[in-house]
C-alpha cells in the first residue's frame, strides 16, 4: 500500500507540474493540519529545495508562520554560500516565533548566514509610512528586498490569518463580504486570485514578486486548499511545496 501510495503521489506531482508550469514540486503524504510529522516533512523538503536554489549571496526574502518557523529547523550549515535573510513584510502583528524577524534569525543561524530585521508596526497608515519609508535603516531594507533573488513564504487561510493579526472588525467584514479565501506576504485574495485588500505596512510587492527568480511556495494542511489554489491562480509559483491534502484539492480544481 505504502508503495501504491508513494508511485501515487509522484503522478500527482508530475501532472500538477505541467498543470502549473511549475519549476519543481513536491508533495508530503497526509494532511498537515492533522498530522505534525506532515508539517515536518513539509518543512524538510522545502529546506532541500531552498538549499538547491540558493546561490553565492543569495539575497532571500521570507515570510513569517508556523510553516516558515518549520522550514528554518531543517536548514542547514553552509560553508560559502552566505545567504542574507530580509523580511517579506513588516509587521508585528503576528505572534513573536511566527514573525518574518524571527524567522529570518533562524534562518541566518542555521546557514550561518546573515540577516538584517525590519520593525514596522502593521496599519501605519499612508503618512506614516511615508515617514518611515524615508529613515535610512528602512530604506536599506527596501532595497535589500527588492534585489532578492529567492523568496521563500507560506500562504494562509484569509480568516485564519486575520484573526492571528488582530484585525479590525471592519477589515474582517470587508475579507468575508468580498469573499476572501487567503492570505500571502499581507495581502488578501478570493478564489480567482483578486486581491481584496493588503496590510498596511512595508513590504514586498506583488509586482515584484512576479519578477523573483526563484518563488518557494510552502503551504500543506486541508483548511489551506481552497487559499493555495487561489494564490496560484494570483500568482504563479515557480517551487511548490505541498502536502497531500491541498495537492489532491489543486488537482481537482485547476
Ligand atoms: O504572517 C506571515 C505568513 O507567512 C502569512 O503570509 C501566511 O498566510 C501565514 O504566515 C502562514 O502561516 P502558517 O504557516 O502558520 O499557516
Amino acid at each position: 500500500r505504502m508503495v501504491k501510495e508513494s508511485t501515487d503521489l509522484t503522478t500527482l506531482e508530475h501532472q500538477l507540474k505541467s498543470r502549473l508550469g511549475l519549476k519543481q514540486i513536491k508533495i508530503v503524504p497526509g494532511d498537515a493540519d492533522t498530522s505534525p510529522e506532515t508539517k515536518q516533512i513539509l518543512g524538510k523538503e522545502a529546506a532541500i529545495i531552498f538549499h538547491e536554489q540558493i546561490k553565492d549571496q543569495s539575497i532571500v526574502d521570507v515570510t513569517g508562520g508556523s510553516t516558515m518557523a518549520m522550514v528554518a529547523n531543517y536548514m542547514k550549515p553552509l560553508e560559502r554560500k552566505r545567504p542574507l535573510f530580509i523580511p517579506a513584510r513588516g509587521g508585528l502583528g503576528d505572534l513573536h516565533e511566527y514573525q518574518a524577524n524571527s524567522i529570518c534569525v533562524k534562518m541566518a543561524q542555521e546557514t550561518n548566514g546573515d540577516y538584517r530585521l525590519l520593525h514596522v508596526p502593521d496599519e501605519m497608515g499612508p503618512e506614516l509610512k511615508e515617514k518611515m519609508l524615508e529613515q535610512p535603516g528602512v530604506k536599506e531594507i527596501v532595497s535589500l528586498m527588492e534585489k532578492a533573488d529567492v523568496l521563500i513564504h507560506g500562504v494562509g487561510d484569509a480568516l485564519t490569518m486575520a484573526d492571528r493579526r488582530k484585525a479590525t472588525e471592519a477589515t474582517k467584514e470587508k475579507l468575508k463580504s468580498s469573499k476572501a479565501v487567503g492570505e500571502a506576504f499581507g495581502y488578501y485574495f478570493d478564489k480567482n486570485g483578486n486581491v481584496i485588500d493588503r496590510v498596511d505596512t512595508i513590504g514586498i510587492s506583488a509586482e515584484l514578486v512576479k519578477k523573483i527568480p526563484s518563488l518557494i511556495t510552502v503551504a500543506g494542511g486541508s483548511s489551506k486548499k481552497e487559499a493555495v489554489a487561489a494564490f496560484l491562480r494570483w500568482i504563479p509559483s515557480g517551487w511548490l511545496i505541498i502536502d497531500e491534502a491541498v495537492a489532491r484539492y489543486l488537482i481537482e480544481q485547476l
